[in-house]
């Protein structure tokens, strides 16, 4: 893209490449890694040389910041084979916005943007064997910043580590869509208005684990986190947002500091307002969503998130009592987003919006 900024990440080729070990037929998500990884170091007040070099272990110290402090962010980004030239990034802009609004919260220096599009279109370059060629398959991208001082004092570091490394993933459903059931925790709360919900920190999804794993273990693939403050608003899905379909508005429950921005979120409001649906950005309340089941009013009711596009929603449950929702797959209107924003991630619909970033490897 930009040659100066090309030529400044410095390469690193690996001798040898680990993609024959890679069983493209039967992948795991997040459990392989591509042969190279993205690295820069921030010290002395400002990001050093970026590099590209072979996948491997760090070195750590147990004094390291982040493992007392938790100062960490990341982002979760896709990578799409269009053909044997091209492979397409989706809104790369939108992750990179978000990455840096999650460094300012976590009082992370800020990255550029052209060492991260950089980064990643000479990663796809390197790794292009990588990319899985099946519809439905991805290659997963993750970059990631934590407090990398060695020093065991609760304050801001001094110095941070960014890595961006991938990994091949498989398709999100294979076996067809299998609608998910969710449950609103009791005692429980993901984040509150002012505090660290709206980034993408790694401690918001520790805090997450014990009531998602009592939420499985009443038979409930995920928690519906209400707001923290009322209990009352719906806010969002362990790693989605959620949106209803009610008679023919899309409601998306607001951005109220507490929720994730999600790109997939956008997404979906973005191509509902093209469809010439009435779009609702607002809070819902458990209530609300209750009471246009019983009335028929509630058509749909769906997650989105980078890792499965569209994910259905079949159940929640609130204080005991349950809904049911569509009748064991995917509503027409879930299944139509789900279709749009595939066809423009793998180049096949036309991209009218702009979100795609296609590489030449
Ligand atoms: C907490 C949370 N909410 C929502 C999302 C969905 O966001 P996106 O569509 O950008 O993947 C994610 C995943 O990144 C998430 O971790």
């Amino acid at each position: 893209m930009n040659e100066t900024l090309t030529q400044r990440i410095k390469i690193q080729q690996s001798e040898s490449s680990r993609v024959h070990e890679v069983d493209f037929n039967n992948l795991q998500f997040g459990r392989i890694f591509g042969d190279h990884m993205f690295e820069q170091v921030y010290e002395n007040g400002s990001w050093g040389e970026p590099v590209i070099k072979p996948y491997g272990s760090i070195e750590i110290n147990p004094a390291m910041n982040v493992f007392h402090y938790g100062q960490a962010v990341f982002e979760g980004m896709k990578a799409f084979y269009q053909d044997e030239n091209t492979i397409n990034l989706f809104r790369l802009d939108e992750h990179h916005a978000r990455f840096n609004r999650s460094c300012r919260r976590m009082c992370i220096p800020e990255t550029e943007f052209e060492t991260f599009v950089t980064a990643l279109e000479e990663l796809l370059r390197l790794d292009k064997n990588w990319v899985p060629k099946q519809m439905g398959t991805a290659f997963y991208i993750r970059p990631f910043i934590f407090a990398s001082e060695d020093y065991l004092a609760a304050r801001i570091s001094d110095r941070y580590n960014y890595y961006i490394i991938t990994s091949p993933v498989g398709a999100y459903y294979a076996e067809g869509f299998n609608p998910v059931s969710l449950s609103t925790p009791k005692g429980y709360v993901r984040a509150v208005v002012g505090g660290t919900g709206e980034a993408k920190t790694s401690g918001n999804y520790a805090a997450s684990f014990l009531p998602a794993r009592e939420a499985q273990q009443k038979g409930f693939t995920q928690v519906l986190w209400l707001d923290a403050k009322e209990n009352k608003y719906i806010e969002e899905v362990g790693t989605m947002n959620i949106h209803f379909l009610i008679n023919d508005t899309l409601v998306t429950p607001e951005l109220t500091g507490s929720v994730l921005a999600g790109i997939t979120r956008k997404s979906v409001m973005e191509l509902a307002a093209d469809w010439g649906y009435k779009v609702e950005e607002r809070r819902i309340s458990i209530d609300e969503v209750f009471e246009t089941s019983k009335s028929g009013e509630l058509k749909e009711v769906f997650g989105s998130g980078t890792a499965a596009v569209i994910s259905p929603v079949g159940l929640i449950e609130h204080n005991g009592e349950t809904i049911h929702i569509g009748s064991g797959s995917i509503g027409d209107f879930a299944q139509r987003l789900f279709d749009e924003i595939t066809g423009i991630q793998y180049g096949k619909l036309e991209d009218k919006h702009g979100w795609v970033h296609s590489v030449k490897v």
